[in-house]
């Protein structure tokens, strides 16, 4: 017992300290049952795992989490404190009544008490998770006392849930006991520093209680940034303080569907308290029409012939009062988002409109810009970002961004999102010194019959050609679910559990890449979120032993 194994060796594992089990089975495509275990229902998969086959036994009126002796976060520290409150929840939801008693083994085979340490002298309890965050965590589950390790409390976040993804209800009484495995993780750690969800509130209004339990869900998954696209053309939900006319014009209703800086706040609070940041997305000069409702002159005015049409295109990169503008609302952004980046958007601008104005013609002939559009964009974000690391944020934009030679400083982060010649645009980003995350592969607004998950489990980021310090580069990747189609009617099931594929890929180790020893672990993963309240979507045919009910 407790050799050191591999994610590999753990179904043998599994296999051979497997009690009878009955419920929860899974079952293969053709209808095989799977041999369930415990040591599966892992989500994503740790770095490295020792395990032993001895289980014990979890009482809610006796367990507790305690702050370690010698921690530099205590009983102050709202992360831990809140966290504690949640999984506790989350354990022992279906058995509060603790009904255990009459069912306890003999004596020393109770775990009482998680105690967690956080090992660095700053547990950074005030804080804010960023780029550079430490997530590491290693386990160690006995009894009477289980530690969790962490150098910073963001390490204790992923471990706690690691802690309770370690916790069954057993098979002999269906609500009388939750046992935990003796098994310890090592250092446990994630393979991407950027691991992202993309949401979209401009297509759809979502209202706060479904960004809310997506974030909750994040969590569940070891995801750690909310890339929150946050306007578009269609709508401008955000109130801005300086520039309230955005929201109040631009919104599809000015007091019902918008984010408040209050909202704001909450979001940003709610993330944090679960390790996650909040990069909010303010996309320009293209998917900018809602913005034009509520700030004159923002946007190009196209023409048809020699006359205005009446209609809008992008932001007008002619005008002085354009840069204004965004040096106003931007420096409000810098404030009210404390991440230390700030997405800027620069994908898909149309050019028609532009070609259609004689001013900006005009302007372009000036400029010596010739018939070269995309030197029109690349001088109006050239600016913008002048703007906004004057603010001290860093940035994040789309690939065309990169695409059209804009210079970027080496702070930025090029997403890349075009999947035609992915592997080259990688190679490119990279080989220009820029950090990148990848998108392309992870549109969860494409839906498809079956089990697409596996298409975004079987992803490897870092198979293009480059040097190690290009792979490098490469800091993480994101799950981006467009709203299009998407409202809170039906976001939560659509994103997970596809958006858990994504998860494991960013958070375990290169080698997990074994899709039926994925699907029996995200089968239970899967119940698993939907016994703490998410309604995440089935992955084929099956049952929960606690079925999804909130309606
Ligand atoms: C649990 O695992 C630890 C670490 O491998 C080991 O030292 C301990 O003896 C195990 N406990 C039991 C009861 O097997
Ligand atoms: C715009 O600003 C530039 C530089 O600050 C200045 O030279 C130019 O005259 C301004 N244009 C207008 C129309 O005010
Ligand atoms: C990558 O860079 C090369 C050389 O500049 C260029 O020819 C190629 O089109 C670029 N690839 C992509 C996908 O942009």
């Amino acid at each position: 017992m407790g050799a050191l194994l591999k994610f590999g060796a753990l179904l043998l594992a599994a296999v051979a300290a497997c009690v009878a089990w009955e419920d929860g089975d899974v079952w293969d495509y053709d209808g095989h049952k799977l041999k369930d275990s415990d040591f599966l229902a892992l989500w994503p998969l740790p770095q490295k795992v020792q395990s032993s086959a001895v289980s014990f036994q979890l009482s809610a009126s006796r367990f507790q989490f305690t702050h370690a002796e010698g921690s530099s976060a205590g009983s102050d520290c709202s992360i831990l404190q809140n966290a504690f409150r949640r999984y506790f929840d989350y354990i022992f939801g279906f058995t509060k009544k603790d009904r255990d008693q009459r069912r306890r083994n003999a004596a020393g085979s109770e775990v009482l008490e998680l105690q967690v340490a956080i090992t660095s002298p700053d547990a950074e309890c005030d804080g804010f998770p960023s780029l550079t965050s430490d997530e590491s965590y290693e386990l160690s589950v006995d009894q009477p006392s289980a530690v969790l390790k962490a150098p910073k409390v963001w390490g204790a976040l992923r471990g706690l849930e690691t802690f309770s993804q370690l916790v069954y209800e057993d098979a002999y009484d269906v609500i009388a006991m939750t046992n935990v495995l003796n098994f310890s993780v090592f250092p446990d750690f994630p393979r991407f520093a950027h691991r992202g969800v993309l949401l979209d509130s401009s297509r759809h209004y979502l209202p706060l209680k479904v960004i809310l339990a997506n974030l909750e869900a994040m969590a569940m998954n070891k995801y750690n940034v909310f890339h929150w696209h946050i306007s578009d053309d269609q709508s401008f939900p955000y109130v801005s303080r300086m520039f309230p006319d955005l929201s109040q014009k631009g919104s599809y209703h000015p007091y019902t569907h918008v984010y408040t800086p209050a909202d704001v706040k909450m979001v940003i609070e709610f993330a944090r308290m679960r390790g996650i940041r909040v990069i909010a997305e303010f996309d320009t000069p293209g998917h900018t029409q809602s913005w034009g409702f509520g700030q004159k002159d923002l946007l190009t005015p196209c023409y048809t012939g020699s006359s205005p049409s009446g209609t809008y295109g992008p932001v007008n990169p002619i005008l002085n009062t354009t840069y204004d503008f965004m040096a106003g609302f931007f420096k409000e952004i810098s404030t009210v988002f404390p991440d230390a980046y700030v997405h800027l958007g620069g994908d898909e601008v149309d050019f028609s409109c532009w070609k259609s104005n004689p001013d900006i013609q005009k302007f372009m002939d000036q400029q010596g810009f010739g018939k070269d559009y995309s030197k029109l964009e690349s001088f109006y974000i050239q600016r913008l970002l002048d703007i906004v690391s004057s603010t001290d944020k860093g940035y994040m934009v789309w690939q065309e961004v990169f695409d059209n030679g804009v210079k970027l400083n080496q702070k930025t982060v090029v997403e890349v999102w075009k999947s035609s010649e992915l592997e080259e645009e990688l190679y490119n980003v990279t080989g220009a010194g820029y950090t990148t995350i990848l998108s392309a592969p992870w549109y969860l607004d494409y839906i498809s019959y079956g089990q697409d998950w596996q298409n975004y489990y079987k992803v490897e980021p870092l198979t293009f050609k480059g040097t190690d310090a290009q792979k490098k580069l490469v800091i993480g990747g994101e799950a981006c679910l467009w709203g299009e189609y998407v409202d809170a009617s039906n976001l939560t099931p659509r994103l997970w559990p596809r958006a858990s594929a994504v998860a494991e890929r960013l958070w375990s180790d290169q080698g997990v890449r074994d899709i039926s020893d994925a699907y029996v672990r995200l089968v239970q993963h899967r119940c698993r979120m939907v016994e703490r309240g998410i309604p995440a979507e089935p992955l084929f045919t099956g049952y929960c032993r606690h079925e999804y009910s909130g309606v």
